[in-house]
């Protein structure tokens, strides 16, 4: 297939400097995008009179039979092509002789990518959406199951304070939650359509932008044409909002690793979602979480090779751009299938909810409560955190547990020690007392899983 700029060389591309430029082994995967941004074209200039109607119509069609016979299958692309944009322009040549050579008309590869590019993301955005809506019931579904399954809550990996599974998940639910929002803002913001910018500085021919924009869904026009063909801002944004997500999964799984440590054995990953050892008989490796988190680094590397890509490029088009491609459908691609896997090994875990509840009567988790018990019987709280520091200490010594000191030992340590203390240790009334909002009592964990499932239905 002939270049689409032959003319002004007198010998053609040298083999290898042909692979070098080729992209077709990337931008393929935009032929649908390419076509219906071309049918939008020769509608638009059949209109204007740019073509004729008759001419337009044929056009339209032989486009449409394109699109048609690449998913039928009958047609293959050609890998030998520049692009998927002279592939197709070669092939509509092919098949209408010179009226196919109408297509170019005010137009340039330069806005031809960068539309095809808008549109692919933009049905990418919706995909990565649903899977971000399936993860989030997932994870409210494993919440509302474990309203009451104490566990231990930690910073610096020590065990902290008491709180619940449910309250642990939902902290995910709603970094997800955000991570669609994040999703939603970039949609919004590159929803404009460069068709018509051409190669930088629009077209002598009547064009009508609005009509193409219109047909293709977008909400409006880009307003500059060397904005149009130069920016690909929104390339960043998704995969700096695909960083984002792949952090939050690759933390997610990190405890999904502890979790299902022998150590901690607070979950167990279903046998579909774990391998074993070609050595260790006795292995049950968590390698999709690992993968998940090992992911997350190309996903990182994409954002930073896109960010230097573009940096140093004066307007308006460079080849530089054509890189482009390959990062960002790496991070889509790679975010979505994490996404999809992550789901399935999240909502196939077994929750052992007594290991987790024996390992929280261990790390004196509940001694903010007895400071905070002293201080509801009148003890300023820094005296009281004395007390109660003193308290674990002996406790240490002892190899006992809070509740396990009798009341006279307690006493030594303050007088305003009575009966109620152990019940006010008892690590299920610590969560229960727990009401302020956002926190962990049944009450709030059940409001935090309501407004999760408004805020889905907002997305
Ligand atoms: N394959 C190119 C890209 O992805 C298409 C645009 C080419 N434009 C040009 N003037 N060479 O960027």
């Amino acid at each position: 297939m002939d270049k689409l700029w032959t003319g002004r060389f007198r010998k053609p591309l040298e083999e290898a400097a042909n692979d070098f430029n080729s992209s077709i082994a990337v931008d393929s995967r935009m032929f649908r995008e390419d076509i219906l941004g071309s049918i939008a074209h020769v509608h638009m200039l059949g209109k204007q009179g740019i073509v004729s109607s008759q001419e337009a119509e044929t056009l339209a069609a032989g486009l449409a039979g394109i699109l048609a016979d690449i998913e039928s299958g009958k047609l293959e692309i050609d890998f030998r092509a520049e692009d998927i944009h002279s592939f197709v322009e070669g092939e509509l040549t092919l098949r209408l002789g010179d009226t196919g050579k109408r297509l170019h008309t005010a137009r340039s590869r330069n806005d031809q990518v960068a539309v095809d590019t808008r549109l692919y993301i933009k049905a990418r955005i919706a995909k990565l959406t649903e899977a971000l809506k399936t993860l989030i019931k997932t994870v409210c579904d494993i919440a509302d199951k474990n309203k009451d399954t104490i566990m231990a809550g930690y910073t610096h990996l020590q065990m902290a304070q008491p709180v619940t599974f449910a309250e642990h998940l939902l902290a995910y639910a709603y970094m997800f939650l955000r991570d669609a929002s994040r999703l939603r803002d970039c949609k919004a913001r590159m929803d404009y359509s460069p068709l018509g910018c051409c190669a930088l500085a629009g077209t002598t021919f009547p064009i009508d932008r609005r009509m193409t924009a219109r047909e293709l869904g977008f909400a409006d026009i880009v307003k500059n044409s060397m904005d149009g063909v130069s920016d690909r801002d929104y390339c960043v944004e998704l995969a700096s909002a695909l960083s984002i997500i792949m952090m939050h999964l690759s933390r997610f799984c990190e405890e999904i690793i502890l979790w299902s440590s022998w150590e901690f054995k607070y979950i167990e990953l279903d046998d579909g979602y774990s391998t074993g050892s070609s050595i260790m008989p006795q292995k049950k490796n968590p390698d999709i979480a690992e993968l998940v988190r090992g992911k997350t680094g190309r996903v990182y590397g994409n954002l930073i090779g896109l960010l230097t890509m573009l940096k140093g490029l004066p307007l308006a088009y460079n080849k530089d751009m054509q890189e482009d491609k390959e990062a960002l459908f790496d991070s889509v691609d790679t975010a979505l299938s994490c996404l999809s896997l992550f789901n399935g090994m999240l909502s196939t875990m077994t929750v052992l909810k007594d290991n987790m509840e024996r390992a929280a009567a261990k790390g004196f988790i509940n001694a903010t409560d007895c400071a905070d018990y002293l201080v509801k019987k009148g003890m300023p709280f820094r005296t009281a955190y004395k007390i109660t520091g003193g308290l674990i200490a002996y406790c240490i010594e002892k190899k006992k547990a809070l509740e396990e000191l009798s009341l006279q030992e307690f006493q030594e340590y303050s007088n305003l020690f009575e009966a109620d203390i152990y019940a006010a240790l008892d690590l299920k009334v610590c969560v229960a007392g727990r009401i302020s909002e956002g926190g962990p009592s049944a009450p709030s964990v059940e409001a935090q899983i309501r407004d999760c499932s408004e805020k889905l239905s907002e997305l």
